[in-house]
């Protein structure tokens, strides 16, 4: 039932920069600029152009272990944010590549369920 009544709504309906500023900004900053050392940029992060299944992992599970963005290296912890419906997902995956990284490659609500 309640996966009955999402499932019409468009896609266009989730607006993935609200999405960003109400899940994400706390810690990756203002345009997903991050914090040096502790929270990575989003914005200019080359991980991420056209890698939308990275950034919808990253929701999903969470993150921890070292990586490295523009020589920068971090080792922290993002808590998985699994509870976020997949359109919401989307809609944040495409603000981050699209908006932010620079990328092209669009990713949908059927991306994310596939890789729940
Ligand atoms: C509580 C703080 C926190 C919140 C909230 C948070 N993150 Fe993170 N995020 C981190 C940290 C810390 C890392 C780095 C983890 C590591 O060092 O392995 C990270 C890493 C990432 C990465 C991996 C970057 C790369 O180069 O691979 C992505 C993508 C990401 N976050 C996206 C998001 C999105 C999208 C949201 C909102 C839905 C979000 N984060 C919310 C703290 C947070």
């Amino acid at each position: 039932m309640g996966l009955l009544t999402v499932l019409p709504a468009p896609a266009a309906a989730a607006d993935g920069k609200a999405l960003f500023a109400k899940h994400c900004q706390a810690c990756h900053q203002a345009g997903g600029k991050g914090l040096s050392g502790v929270f990575p940029p989003l914005a200019g992060n080359p991980n991420l152009v056209d890698q939308p299944q990275r950034i919808i992992d990253a929701v999903l599970k969470g993150k921890s272990g070292a990586l490295e963005v523009n020589g920068v290296t971090y080792n922290g912890f993002m808590p998985p944010m699994n509870y976020l419906s997949n359109d919401d997902v989307a809609a944040i995956a495409n603000y981050i590549n699209l908006d932010l990284a620079g990328g092209q490659e669009k990713t949908d609500a059927g991306a994310v369920a596939s890789l729940r």
